[in-house]
């Protein structure tokens, strides 16, 4: 770890003398949950493959010696029996808040289409928004256009912006949506300003990953989408060095009311990253279909390949991880580059 890296990792206080419990080791929560539904891909089943996303990611994080409340997770204590939003999982030791999402894109595996993951941020306690479960309108961005973005502006202007800080023009940029009718007005406008769209069918963590890293060929994640799936995207972004802007989008007086009751008065306020995460300490996603930053899950005889992403802000560092999981101690195995 650099000189640098040690002046801003999380504070050594918020372990409480525990051992720190690596993001390395934690990938294995995702490796998991990746593994179990990619045996639903195509199979028409998205509770299944939930399901078995969910009691894999559970049983795994049984195995960690740490103290995780779960803070984003799969419903509130009455309508998820397990990863509930409340619920302490671990075999005891380091403490520390959990977001999950152990499948995004439950439809995407169920049809076989690409972009799901399994993915899990961890954070210091009170690091990360409990934010309620309802839409939330989101603008992300990497680190090229961090600082220059308002989800308050015309998105016109905005893909101007952007495109200046990626030197390049409107057109040259590609802006990735959600497809669904509530969005028309705004894929019109972005046609308008001439900018490429990418219409996605569902996962938009995963768009605002590829959004968040270079080399994608993704520039710009616009639109609405789950709450719990920004508070998600806010801590990878910060670790990424990119940015979300975020504004919840409560569609009667009940989901307003919630809004209060989780201390947001104002639901036209317009939340930053470090608002919806301000202590990450580790993301970690899993491909389980196929996406553009990372590769699904391949299975072969006798193993599984699985790909991942562990970003890391103790060591400062984000590794791609690609795994060989062997299900033989036999001597038949067969490792291939
Ligand atoms: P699931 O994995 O829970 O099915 O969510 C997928 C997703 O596409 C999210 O990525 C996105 O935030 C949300 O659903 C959008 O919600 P809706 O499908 O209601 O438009």
């Amino acid at each position: 770890m650099s000189e640098t890296a040690e002046e801003t990792a999380p504070e050594a206080a918020a372990l409480d003398g525990h051992r720190r419990v690596t993001a390395v080791e934690f990938m294995a929560v995702t490796e998991q949950a990746a593994l179990a539904s990619a045996r639903w891909v195509g199979q028409g089943e998205r509770k299944l493959a939930d399901g078995a996303a969910v009691d894999a990611m559970r049983k795994t994080f049984g195995t960690l010696p740490i103290t995780g409340t779960v803070v984003i997770g799969e419903g509130e204590k009455d309508e998820a029996p397990e990863l509930y939003v409340g619920e302490v999982v671990g075999a005891g030791g380091m403490p520390c808040e959990i977001a999950v999402d152990p499948l995004e894109g439950t439809d995407l595996v169920a049809r076989g289409d690409a972009g799901a993951i399994a993915v899990c941020a961890i954070g210091q306690p009170g690091g990360i928004f409990s934010a309620p479960d309802m839409y939330m309108q989101k603008l992300c961005v990497g680190p090229t256009a961090r600082g220059r973005v308002d989800i308050t502006a015309p998105v016109a202007e905005t893909l101007d912006v952007v495109a200046r800080c990626y030197q390049r023009r409107i057109r040259d940029l590609t802006v990735i949506v959600l497809d669904r009718p509530r969005h028309r007005e705004l894929i019109e406008e972005i046609r308008a300003a001439g900018a490429r769209i990418r219409l996605i069918p569902d996962g938009d963590i995963t768009a605002s990953l590829s959004a968040g890293v270079r080399g994608t060929g993704d520039h710009v994640y616009v639109g609405i989408g789950g709450s719990t799936e920004g508070v998600i995207t806010a801590a990878a972004l910060e670790i990424l060095g990119g940015e979300i802007q975020a504004k919840m989008w409560p569609r009667n007086d009940a989901e307003r009311e919630r809004l209060v009751r989780h201390g947001i008065s104002d639901p036209d306020r317009v939340m930053l990253t470090r608002d919806l995460c301000p202590g990450p300490m580790y993301v970690i996603a899993t491909g389980v279909t196929d996406g553009n930053l990372l590769r699904g899950v391949r299975y072969f005889r006798d193993g599984a390949r699985t790909h991942s992403i562990v970003m890391d802000l103790f060591d400062h560092t984000v590794r791609f991880v690609d795994t060989i999981h062997l299900f033989s101690r036999t001597p038949l195995r067969e490792i291939r580059l």
